[in-house]
């Protein structure tokens, strides 16, 4: 069996790693830190909740340990972007977890705090800086920050990354990047057409896959819902109050959807607060550090929580809406069922979602539920009336899991669709919309079994559930009240 001990890592960052509680490897663990060590890019593709980010830091914290010298005035040696405000305070409280003691300079700048602070934070220099990439191109501009010294870059979620809301910037900063440098690129899906953007940014890269891309995680129990949209609401209600739901994330198209939700909760005396693009950072801090600390039962977001957000013991995901975009689907759910927990998600699917609901099947490789019954699968916008479908969670139907993919059929949304994923970088910029994309050719590939977790109880907080508390007040921007769809990062 793989061990930490395998890798070669210097013996201060090996018990770093075991003071925060680490013993076993991951999988992806076992397979990107390796070739990471030997300078590789890595194209790093494993399901959620499965420990990519020590993939990642890990070998990096190996790198800056045993290369030590004084941060760059002004600069950092290792860049982290990731696409939200939270989880770029998440990986920054995971890099102080796993790099505890090792004298490393880590810092965290996004959108929605004051620059002043980061701007003087940034002044010493920084041995990794975690960033959202439109508070990151204002502080090139203001010349608080150069990126000359970067020897690695990552793009945690690289997909969305690479996806049309975020492009813009992403190539904005690597022009910033020296070319010569090791590039990581980390996900739960990789869209074909992305992967393709991602060779511009990548230098023979080896790929590690531990799944097929796309896959689900491996302990969440997919349950889909048909209902009427008018019923969603009673049905949330009924859904919540069953004893076994403990806490409980709630999934929502639109910021004006998750907070119509929060009200009507509240009118049935249901606690829950809300997360969206267009709540002010310390709202947004408030509302996932009270659900994280068990204040608030529930917690009802847009896709912004989508990704990346490691909430310890969240026993259940529902999606009140299903996403538009199908990959979203496998990182909402992924909110559960992590670090070899088991969760459950469950989905709502009215009428109109429909195709939602064959595009994410389409994605993951399975059939979550059969049509409701009297339904043609060759047609699902037949004429039957609302009443005739389920709506209690009794009728909850369990995914047959039996891996059958079907055949794509006219008029079936693609599983990819650039036009449904113009994802406004966190509310900081809306950069333009870029079509490129390129083939790429691939390394190796390492092989994996499942996501098995052993962690000993350490010191150190599983995946830093920081949440990036130490930001202060300011505006999340986004625009009005919209009831367009919130994409992933809004
Ligand atoms: N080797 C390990 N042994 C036990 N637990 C681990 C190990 N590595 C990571 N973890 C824990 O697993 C959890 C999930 O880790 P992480 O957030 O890095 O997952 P991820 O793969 O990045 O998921 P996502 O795709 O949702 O971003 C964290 O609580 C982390 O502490
Ligand atoms: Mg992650």
């Amino acid at each position: 069996m793989t061990t930490f001990q395998s890798f070669g890592l210097a013996p201060r960052v090996e018990s770093a790693l075991t003071a925060a509680g680490y013993s076993t490897p991951t999988p992806i663990q076992a397979g990107a830190i390796p070739l990471i060590m030997s300078g590789r890019d890595v194209m790093g593709l494993a399901q959620t909740g499965t420990g990519k980010t020590l993939a990642f830091a890990a070998p990096i914290l190996d790198k800056l340990f045993r290369n030590q010298g004084p941060a760059p005035h002004k600069g950092a040696r290792v860049l982290v972007l990731a696409p939200t405000r939270e989880l770029a305070g998440q990986i920054a409280a995971s890099f102080e977890t796993y790099g505890a003691g090792l004298g490393l300079r880590i810092a965290m700048v996004c959108g929605g705090a004051k620059i002043g602070p980061q701007i003087r934070k940034l002044e010493r220099g920084v041995h990794v800086l975690i960033a959202t990439p439109g508070r990151l191109i204002d502080l090139i501009e203001q010349r608080a920050v150069g990126l000359k010294d970067v020897e690695v870059l990552v793009l945690d979620e690289a997909d969305q990354m690479l996806d049309l809301g975020f492009i813009h910037a992403l190539r904005a900063i690597a022009k910033h990047v020296p070319a010569k440098r090791q590039t990581l690129f980390f996900s739960a899906t990789m869209p074909k057409l992305v992967e393709g953007l991602a060779a511009q940014f990548l230098r023979d890269p080896a790929q590690v896959a531990v799944a097929p891309p796309s896959a689900t995680a491996d302990k969440v129990e997919q349950r889909i819902c048909f209902v009427e949209q008018g019923e969603k609401q009673a049905l949330l209600v009924e859904t919540i109050r069953k004893p076994e739901v403990k806490t409980v994330l709630v999934f929502t198209r639109t910021k004006h959807g998750a907070d119509a939700v929060v009200r009507r909760l509240a009118a049935s005396d249901i606690d829950s607060v809300a997360i969206h693009g267009n709540k002010s950072q310390s709202q947004r801090e408030r509302a996932l550090e009270s659900f994280k600390g068990g204040k608030v039962p529930v917690l009802v977001a847009t896709d912004i929580a989508a990704r990346g957000i490691h909430i310890d013991g969240l026993t259940h995901v529902i999606n009140f809406d299903l996403p538009e975009v199908p990959e979203q689907y496998v990182h909402r759910i992924g909110r559960t069922a992590r670090a070899g927990a088991t969760g459950v998600a469950i989905s709502f699917v009215s009428r109109d979602e429909r195709d939602y609901l064959r595009a994410i099947e389409k994605l993951v490789g399975n059939k979550l539920a059969p049509r409701p019954a009297g339904e043609k699968e060759s047609d699902d916008r037949g004429s039957r009336k609302p009443q005739q479908q389920s709506r209690r969670p009794q009728g909850q139907q369990r995914s047959s899991g039996n891996g059958e993919r079907r055949p794509q059929r006219d008029g079936e949304r693609r599983a990819y669709d650039p036009a449904a994923r113009r994802a406004p970088a966190d509310g900081e910029r809306r950069p333009q919309r870029e079509g490129e994309r390129t083939s790429q050719g691939h390394g190796e590939r390492a092989s994996g079994n499942g996501g098995h977790f052993q962690r000993t109880s350490g010191g150190g907080k599983p995946g830093g559930n920081g949440g990036g508390s130490r930001r202060g007040p300011g505006q999340g921007g986004g625009g009005g009240r919209s009831r367009r769809p919130e994409r992933a990062g809004v």
